[in-house]
């Protein structure tokens, strides 16, 4: 059985040395939203994650027949599909599934096989007035409604009113399209509660995808979803960051159905045995080399303030109406938010979605994904395409910085993988505090899929 979720007093539990993230909000030049003065730290208890979950195809099975079957999931964002007859091809772990902007302008979605022979119906995204499949020729209305079946003098017993392509829930929230396989799934409003209310302020509509990557990386989707979702890795696997990136000052919230790790930007590392000075500070920020040249900023400035001011004004033109009334924490910090059991929207003008799927049923490797949400003034920009690296393509290729410090996750990966499948340990071991939102996603985990007729009862 899971762990019960209890919360947990912020005054009195284990946190690390140094400044708390509550207490650098109180030297923001701005004043700060209720959103970021939310604390929610949980107690799951701290025993071990069996290895199993990653290692076994067994577990896949069950995740894919009582989670990827049943819980609602980001499918695509509403600007890939703008015009009526647009479609959209969504896969999860062998399943396939088609989004069709319909005549009506609303969104149906469809399991994405033939009612015939079962035939895919279509294999890449595009525009078209109806579907129809390629292997014999079934045609079905944008609506689903049966449109047409060559020969149908051979078919005496198809119906039309029993020939509509079978339809499955869909929703919208913060322009991102989600479906659910499940035909009697629970509403939408329970799983994107948390979340919507927490983004009133933050709100995803106004961007436009400014970039799509995806990559297949070799290891289980929870080894590389679980790598971005703790900064207690920073120290590791990421020291040249650690100048500038408060990482276990981080403060973890869990609720419901979501959860969140916010890690102050502009802010040295407690782990540091000692302080950097403030250029040291910039340019690790900046990932500068020796001999480039250090941006100017007065001495001893408060960074998060400077460097907040400087992206207001970055920001300026793209996002006028919000960019005054942001503060210096919506502006420098990295607030990474998660709604079960994949989807990781980053909160103010950060521009960070990721996801992580399964690959097909491979249980040792996985589709990671980053989009780039970017704020615009006038008309709507055209969605960039999705790109998809090759094996050998670093993220660095498509995604610059921030793509190399994905590459040092990425190392982690297919030997994360290995140490599972080799270890005698039985499962792995959980930072009470700082590895919570990993906690969480497998508390989560238990109850959709090794106690599901609590889910579905
Ligand atoms: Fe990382």
């Amino acid at each position: 059985m899971a762990a019960k979720m209890k919360l947990r007093n912020p005054q009195t539990m284990a946190r690390s040395p140094g400044v708390t993230y509550q207490q650098l909000l109180d030297e923001d030049s701005k004043e700060v939203p209720p959103v970021l003065r939310l604390q929610s730290p949980v107690d799951l208890g701290d025993a071990d994650i069996s290895n199993e979950r990653y290692t076994s195809a067994a577990w896949h099975d069950l995740e894919v027949k009582h989670l990827w079957r049943k819980v609602w999931q980001f499918a695509c964002r509403e600007e890939d599909l703008p015009n009526v007859g647009d479609t959209h091809r969504y896969d999860i772990a062998g399943l396939s599934f088609l989004v069709v902007h319909t005549e009506t302008g609303d969104y149906k979605a469809y399991p994405n096989a033939c009612l015939h022979r079962g035939r895919m119906l279509k294999e890449f995204d595009g525009n078209s007035s109806e579907l129809r499949c390629p292997f014999h020729g079934f045609c079905w209305h944008l609506n689903g409604e049966l449109k047409d079946v060559p020969a149908r003098w051979d078919f005496p017993q198809v119906k039309d009113e029993d020939f509509s392509l079978p339809e499955i829930p869909t929703a919208t929230w913060g322009g991102f399209i989600f479906i659910n396989p499940d035909q009697d799934c629970a509403p939408f409003a329970d799983f994107i509660k948390d979340m919507a209310e927490q983004f009133e302020r933050w709100d995803l509509t106004k961007s436009y995808k400014q970039s799509h990557t995806a990559k297949i990386m070799p290891a289980n989707w929870k080894i590389a979803q679980e790598a971005f979702c703790e900064a207690y890795h920073v120290n590791g696997t990421h020291p040249q960051i650690l100048k500038s990136l408060g990482d276990v000052n981080s403060q973890v919230d869990v609720w419901d159905n979501c959860a969140r790790v916010i890690t102050p930007g502009w802010t040295p590392s407690p782990l540091l045995e000692a302080q950097p000075t403030q250029s040291e500070v910039i340019a690790a920020t900046f990932d500068l080399r020796e001999g480039d040249a250090i941006p100017e900023v007065p001495e001893g400035a408060d960074l998060r303030q400077h460097f907040a001011a400087a992206a207001r004004e970055t920001l300026r033109a793209d996002a006028p109406d919000r960019v005054d009334e942001y503060c210096d924490a919506e502006l420098v910090d990295n607030i990474d938010y998660t709604v079960f059991p994949n989807f990781h929207p980053w909160g103010a003008f950060n521009r960070i979605v990721y996801r992580f799927r399964p690959n097909g049923n491979d249980h040792r490797s996985c589709i990671m994904e980053c989009i780039m949400l970017a704020p615009f003034s006038g008309e709507r920009p055209e969605p960039a395409p999705i790109r998809w690296l090759e094996e050998n393509e670093p993220w660095s290729a498509a995604l610059g910085f921030l793509g190399k410090v994905f590459e040092q996750d990425a190392f982690n990966m297919p030997k994360v993988q290995q140490g599972l499948e080799t270890t005698y340990k039985p499962g792995v071991t959980l930072a009470g505090y700082q590895e919570a939102k990993v906690r969480w996603l497998h508390h989560k985990l238990t109850e959709w899929v090794e106690n599901p007729a609590k889910e579905e009862t």
